[in-house]
Formats: structure tokens, C-alpha cells, sequence
């Protein structure tokens, strides 16, 4: 987490800093700061909470300095106040560092550097950097980097050498205006190309609007930034041949379009993200008739298939939960044995091998430190063993040109446009749609579905769409009117069975997230098993109940929360008599096949969690506490 930007060149640096960190305060918004070099001094400026108030304490500091650093942060280590605000300079500040990430060998640097003299004045990670830096600069330097150009290069590679961790920095010098050094270590960072200036930062928002031609770097790479280039070198201090690549993306102008907020206005955008994704993995030219090849184009060779034996999934969050349904839908329709595993735990207790298996990464942001290192892992404890056993990794993502990206060889891109809310709707969708195409395209190739079956399931996903847009203006208005209610409610449970129960557990996650009210999603049938025991008048219960193989079952499940006095709301189609009995109230969804119907259902949660934290005031698309990428273990 954590987002840094850089700039040197002509202009003034400061609106560039700011512009380039109000695209990245995705990444965190505890604080944020920057520093700028000008008549030979660091102007450095920090404020905590979010990036206008920095904006406002700027006001008073006009300078032209035309080379600087800034940051927003989420905090790690030390609360989120001023003093732990980046960048970080060293006691005589002549240095000053934005960092991204963890440096986790910073007490023992810290204890080092603190018996040698110097003073430290945060409770952060990241202020060993600076101290460490200033003090190898001042140490008569030998030259590590062939044919070094610089002392203050020198400096940063050789105080990159002693931390451990994960981390991304930016690096300014006083005695060195005309030199920015920029660091990559297992977080992300992109150089930008412009005219006489070049830009560093996080992700590529930051820095579009200036200049499309990019150089992302990679682990254990450090480069300088002059006015007159940029100069790449691995941590051995060999300079490398790179070359930027112009990105095609339009500069990412993102706007709220007459909606409240970001969150609202994306869960709108759901049917047109449904469209793309059908538009681009459905082959127009299948039917069940004409069949020579798959309904999919997903654009996956098929070795990637071939004797597949186990899928293992791994993801957090939200994306986790979309990886639940996606095994539910392998299993069932590809008949292969999946496993979701939650990134943070499976990189410490991984699974054993298992040969002919696929590994699957689920994260929008590319970025997801856990999820990255997961698939890292894999891809180490698979190398050099028999065929078999080889890595075979593909990566769902709405980033493609993430950290993921130079990972995997194989990915789907999820195609649904930038997604600014923290809380993730839109782009949850689309990863359901990229596991239906994936389960498809698998089942056609295994023939464990008839080809009359798949034209059914094709079929349904093409109205899909147009079901959400029938769906959402009415449950909008029942939902803002339905929310009046819960004003002073501290806790909800959501229940699901099936496929629909991870959509329970991501109800209960989008409420938590942007409302902090508890919550709780379980699986119906196990409430009896120890839940039950919260159920009151206080505790509303949501039930999703859709035509299928557990309608039933949860319409019973739901009778005996009622019975323990709980208000009982469905997310169920409105024509059912006997649902019309059991709930208080019914949100009303249309009848689509219980395969397809996560999709539909999840739609009025993401909606009911907005309008409660709306109605409550709170900040719903940057709520307390989170950040969009998380970057950080
Ligand atoms: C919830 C949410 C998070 C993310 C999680 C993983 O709304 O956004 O739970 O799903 O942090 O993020 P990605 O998908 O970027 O790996």
C-alpha cells in the first residue's frame, strides 16, 4: 500500500506531486506529503489525513523547485499522524525518502544507527532509509557500480543492499538536485518518459496524464532519474538496456458522472463491464449445432488444459469470494476438483504438490502483496520438477499491465475499467464472469457438459445484462427507503447456500468495509450449529433464496431465524408466495438459473451496504482504515 510519486525536469514539481498523488490515494489516504529541492535545501511538508489537507498547507509554499517527491500513505507501522507522514529525512536533512512497502529488518538498523548518533523522530520502518543513506554519503565511497556517475547513486544502492523486506522507494538528495533515485524491490514502480522531465510513481494513473511512454521496473533493479535521462542498473550495479513501452491506454480520466459517489456510480456500470467481458470471451460464431470449437476465446493455449488433474485458486478479500463461486462453477460444470485458498495463509502452509494442477491468482489490482507472493511461491516450489508438476499460472486480473502481469504468462483480463471505490463491486462481477468463461471453455474441452447444456448456460449469461438493468432502478428505491430502518442497527447476518453462499459472505464484507457495522455471512445450514444463539429482534437477517437446488432448504433455514424474532429480508424473486410469507421484506430479484444467479444477487448487498453507510454519512469510497491495492504482507 502506500502510494509514491516522483518528478524531475522544468517545471514545478509540486502540482505535478499533488496530481500524480490524488491518482494514487487509492493506495491509502492516512496522510500524505512531499519534498521538494530548491536553493539547495529540502522543503519537505506533511500533513495527515487526506490529500487536501496537504493541498491546503501548500497554499502558503509557492516554489518553482523542479524536482521532488511525495506520498500518501496507509499506515503500517507508527499511527497515522504528521511526524509519521513521508518522506522521511535524516537528522541533518540533506536526504529525503518515500517508501512503499515494509522494511522488516528496520529495528536492527534502527538500534545500529541510533548508537551511532543519529536521532529519529518517527515510529516508522521507513526512516532507517534516510539516516542510512546520509550516512554512507558522507563515508568516502568505493565504488560498487562500474564507472559509477554518482556518489548519491552509490549511496541509495549500497543502503538498498542492507534492508530487507519488500518496498519501493524515491530517493532526493540536497547535494544532489538534479538526481532522483528511484528503487524496486517486490513493489511496484514506473519511470515515465517525457520531454526534458521524467516522472516516477506506484501505478500508472499517476503519472498518464504527463507522459504515456513507461518503464516499469523490476525486482532488484535502481535507477537514476537526471534531467537528461534515466539510467537503469541491477542491484550488482550493472547498468541494464532498457526501453520505455508507450502504454494505450487513454489518460485515465476518471469522474464521479452526476453520482454521489464513485461506489454507486460503478455498481451502475456493472451491466456495460458484463457486456465487455461477454463481448470479448464469447465466441459469436458457436452454437450447439455448429461446434468445431469452443463457445470461449479466452486465448489460453491448451497446454495449460492438457490432463489437468487439480485447480488451486488463491486470492484475498473479495476476490477470494469471487474464487469461491469460480469453484463451484469448475467443479460442477468442468468436473475438476478445486481448491480457494486464501493467499495470506496458503504462502505459509501451502498445499502439498499436486501434479497437472493450475494455478490460479485472483486479484483486480495486480498488486496484492499476498496473492503475489503466493503465486511466486508456486512458481519456486514447481520449478525444476518433473513435467508434471511444472508451474502452470494463470492470473485474473483487471490490471494487466500489474505486478501480476510480469508474473504470469497467462492471463484474463476482467475489463472493467478502473475501479476507484475501495470497496470492490464492479470488478467482483467481472472476475465471476471470467471463471462461468473459464469453467465453460474447460467443459466444452472435457465434454462433461452436453452441447446443449452449454448453449443454455451461453444463453443466460447474454441476458445477464439486461436482467441487471431490470434489476437495479427498482431495488435502488426500495433499498434507499428499506435503510431507514436499520439507522441505529449494529449487527447483520447474511445467509446463502450454495453458490450463493460466498455472495453472502461478500454482502457481509461490503457492509463491515464501508458502514463498520458487524457483520456476518454463513452458510444457512450451519447457523443452527452455534450462530443462531445472536439472532434477536436487534439482528436483521438477509437470505438470499433463488429458484434451485437449495430454495427450499434456505427458505426453511430463514423460518428459523424468524422464529428467534430476527427482521427477515430476501433477496428473492417477488412472485413466490411462500417467501412472500416468510420475509419482512423482499428485495426483489429476477429468476435466472441458480448457476447464474450470483451475479444478480449480489448486486441489491453491494447496493443495501451503500445506502446504509450513505444514510450514515460515512466516507463510502474511502472508508477509514482500508486502502484499494494492498501492497504491504
Ligand atoms: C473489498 C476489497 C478487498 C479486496 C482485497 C484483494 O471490497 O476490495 O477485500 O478484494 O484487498 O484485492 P485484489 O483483488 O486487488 O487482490
Amino acid at each position: 500500500m502506500c502510494g509514491i510519486v516522483g518528478y524531475i525536469g522544468t517545471q514545478a514539481a509540486t502540482e505535478i506531486l499533488l496530481s500524480g498523488l490524488e491518482k494514487l490515494e487509492y493506495r491509502g489516504y492516512d496522510s500524505a506529503g512531499i519534498a521538494t529541492i530548491w536553493e539547495g535545501k529540502i522543503d519537505c511538508v506533511r500533513a495527515k489525513g487526506k490529500l487536501y489537507n496537504l493541498r491546503s498547507k501548500l497554499e502558503q509554499l509557492e516554489t518553482p523547485a523542479p524536482i521532488g517527491i511525495g506520498h500518501t500513505r496507509w499506515a503500517t507501522h507508527g499511527k497515522p499522524e504528521e511526524y509519521n507522514a513521508h518522506p522521511h529525512m535524516d537528522s541533518s536533512k540533506q536526504v529525503a525518502v518515500v517508501q512503499n512497502g515494509i522494511i522488516e529488518n528496520y529495528r536492527e538498523l534502527r538500534e545500529k544507527l541510533k548508537a551511532e548518533g543519529c536521532q529519529f523522530v518517527s515510529d516508522t520502518d521507513t526512516e532507517v532509509i534516510p539516516h542510512l543513506i546520509a550516512k554512507l554519503l558522507k563515508e568516502s565511497p568505493s565504488p560498487s557500480v562500474p564507472f559509477s556517475p554518482s556518489p548519491f547513486l552509490e549511496a541509495v544502492l549500497k543502503a538498498v543492499k542492507e534492508l530487507e523486506g519488500a518496498f519501493a522507494l524515491a530517493v532526493i538528495s540536497a547535494d544532489y538536485p538534479d538526481e532522483l533515485i528511484v528503487v524496486r524491490q517486490q513493489a511496484p514502480l514506473v519511470i515515465g518518459f517525457g520531454q526534458g522531465e521524467f516522472f516516477c510513481a506506484s501505478d500508472t494513473p499517476a503519472i498518464i496524464g504527463y507522459t504515456r511512454a513507461v518503464l516499469p521496473l523490476e525486482n532488484g533493479e535502481i535507477a537514476r532519474l537526471t534531467p537528461l535521462g534515466v539510467e537503469v542498473y541491477n542491484f550488482a550495479g550493472v547498468r541494464l538496456k532498457k526501453h520505455p513501452r508507450l502504454l494505450n491506454l487513454n489518460p485515465m480520466i476518471v469522474e464521479k458522472q452526476g453520482f454521489k459517489h464513485f461506489m454507486l456510480k460503478e455498481i451502475y456500470e456493472q451491466p456495460g463491464v458484463v457486456r465487455a467481458c461477454l463481448e470479448a470471451y464469447l465466441n459469436n460464431d458457436w452454437n450447439a449445432e455448429n461446434s468445431a470449437e469452443s463457445p470461449i476465446k479466452l486465448g489460453l493455449p491448451r497446454e495449460l488444459y492438457a490432463d489437468l488433474e487439480q485447480i488451486q485458486i488463491v486470492a484475498c478479500g473479495t476476490s477470494w469470494h469471487a474464487a469461491l463461486v469460480g469453484k463451484y462453477v469448475l467443479e460442477q460444470l468442468a468436473g475438476i476438483p478445486t481448491q480457494v485458498q486464501y493467499a495470506s495463509e496458503f504462502r505459509y502452509a501451502p498445499s502439498p504438490l499436486t501434479a497437472n494442477t493450475l494455478v490460479i491468482g485472483v486479484t483486480q489490482s495486480g498488486e496484492t502483496a499476498d496473492t503475489l507472493a503466493a503465486l511466486g511461491m508456486e512458481k519456486e516450489r514447481r520449478s525444476g520438477k518433473e513435467a508434471k508438476y511444472q508451474a502452470r499460472l494463470l492470473g485474473i486480473t483487471n490490471r494487466p499491465e500489474s505486478s501480476l502481469g510480469h508474473m504470469v504468462s497467462h492471463m484474463i483480463n476482467t475489463m472493467a475499467g478502473i475501479e476507484v471505490g475501495v470497496a470492490a463491486t464492479k470488478t467482483f462481477v467481472a472476475q465471476l464472469i471470467a471463471f462461468y468463461a473459464l469453467a465453460l471453455d474447460l467443459a466444452y474441452l472435457r465434454e462433461s457438459i452436453s452441447h446443449q447444456r452449454l448453449q443454455e448456460i451461453i444463453n443466460g449469461l447474454r441476458q445477464i445484462p439486461r436482467d441487471i438493468e431490470a434489476n437495479l432502478e427498482s431495488q435502488e428505491r426500495y433499498i434507499e427507503h428499506l435503510v431507514h430502518d436499520f439507522a441505529e442497527t449494529t449487527d447483520f447476518i447474511f445467509l446463502g447456500r450454495g453458490i450463493n453462499f460466498p455472495i453472502a459472505l461478500e454482502g457481509a464484507l461490503k457492509l463491515k468495509e464501508i458502514s463498520y457495522i458487524h457483520a456476518e455471512g454463513y452458510p444457512a445450514g450451519e447457523m443452527k450449529h452455534g450462530p443462531i444463539a445472536l439472532l434477536d429482534a436487534k439482528v436483521p437477517v438477509v437470505a438470499i433464496a433463488m429458484p434451485g437446488s437449495v430454495y427450499e432448504k434456505v427458505l426453511s433455514n430463514s423460518q428459523e431465524a424468524k422464529a428467534r424474532d430476527s427482521r427477515l429480508i430476501g433477496v428473492t424473486p417477488a412472485n413466490d408466495g411462500e417467501a412472500a410469507e416468510i420475509f419482512d421484506n423482499i428485495i426483489p430479484v429476477k429468476v435466472v438459473e441458480e448457476l447464474l444467479s450470483p451475479i444478480l444477487t449480489v448486486i441489491p448487498l453491494q447496493l443495501l451496504a451503500y445506502h446504509i453507510a450513505a444514510r450514515r454519512g460515512l466516507d463510502v469510497d474511502q472508508p477509514r482504515n482500508l486502502a484499494k491495492s494492498v501492497t504491504v504482507e
